[in-house]
């Protein structure tokens, strides 16, 4: 059997607040509405790209709690690869704390549980799966040896979204994927500098190719994302994003990891499209996720 995307990393429960908007430190805000969801990137990403249409398979770790049950039962349900998700008694499933403001903007707490146990020796088990799938898919809400294992393990395209970004991050994890993805915050962490306009995301994308990267996204939100290559360094692209009037802005949160999953499908079915191409396609998927509320549950279908 044939497998598109395989995505190594985290899943998590999310617990959503929806607030007229964000709280200062130290306040209390009344709300509007809870809800809990399936989350985490390396989930997310996956969803993202099987609803699109790809052959996926999952390599996490669960706690054995009614979260990680249903989580499993619900990846299933997706038509994901689940072989490798495993269920660990001694962790909790990892939940996010999620504020959403009434304009789509959010700020996330992870506690991550047993998504810390994903390591390399997961990779060794999965080998099968890496030997077939034709674009691997990591992300840095799961301990940086696995991530790292993944992505000298695999020799097909593989995508890092280095997220959430650390700062001094080792080198090798940006020249190791073809493609490294990160939103504007994330790029900063990694550059050692803020990225406030087009023009600071551009010079962040020369450095992080001066750094090793080969391929290297920097999504801007509702602008859309800038891109560049080894090969066109002093060739920065910006590629826009369909415009989303923020009446129809309902909430960003998964909004970058519906562009990965689409990033990934696009590649995983059209390989010989142009970079520009790719980030069009996953733009507007991401697009249509901010129109709806929650993470997986605003990803579109095929
Ligand atoms: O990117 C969004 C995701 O980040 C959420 O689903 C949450 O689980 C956090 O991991
Ligand atoms: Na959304």
């Amino acid at each position: 059997e044939s497998l598109d995307v395989l995505v190594f990393g985290s899943a998590i429960i999310d617990f959503m607040c929806y607030a007229p908007r964000l709280p200062n430190p130290g306040e209390t805000l009344h709300g509007t509405k809870f809800q809990t969801g399936f989350g985490g990137k390396g989930a997310n990403q996956c969803v993202a790209a099987t609803r699109l249409g790809s052959k996926t398979a999952l390599i996490a770790k669960l706690g054995c709690d009614s979260f990680g049950n249903n989580y499993i039962c619900h990846l299933q349900a997706e038509k994901i690869n689940v072989k490798h998700v495993q269920l660990l008694p001694d962790y909790t499933t990892g939940v996010a704390q999620i504020a959403v403001a009434h304009s789509g903007e959010n700020n996330i707490i992870i506690v991550v549980g047993a998504n810390k146990m994903l390591g390399p020796k997961d990779v060794e088990n999965a080998s099968y799966l890496f030997d077939k799938a034709k674009v691997l898919v990591c992300q840095l809400e799961t301990p940086i040896n696995g991530t790292l294992e993944a992505l000298r393990r695999f020799k097909g395209i593989s995508i890092l979204n280095a997220a959430p970004a650390i700062a001094n991050a080792p080198l090798e994890l940006i020249q190791l994927c073809t493609i490294l993805c990160v939103n504007e915050t994330e790029a900063g962490i990694l550059v050692g500098r803020h990225i406030s306009s087009i023009n600071d995301a551009f010079n962040a994308l020369a450095q992080l190719i001066h750094m090793g990267a080969n391929i290297v996204i920097i999504t801007l939100g509702k602008i859309g994302a800038v891109c560049s290559s080894r090969a066109t360094v002093y060739n920065c692209q910006l590629v826009s994003a369909p415009v989303v009037p923020p009446e129809l802005t309902k909430d960003t949160t998964g909004a970058g990891d519906a562009f990965i999953g689409a990033l990934a499908h696009s590649y995983a079915h059209f390989p010989e499209k142009d970079l520009a191409d790719h980030i069009a396609y996953a733009n507007s998927v991401a697009s249509q996720s901010v129109q709806r509320l929650g993470t997986q549950s605003s990803f579109p279908y095929a």
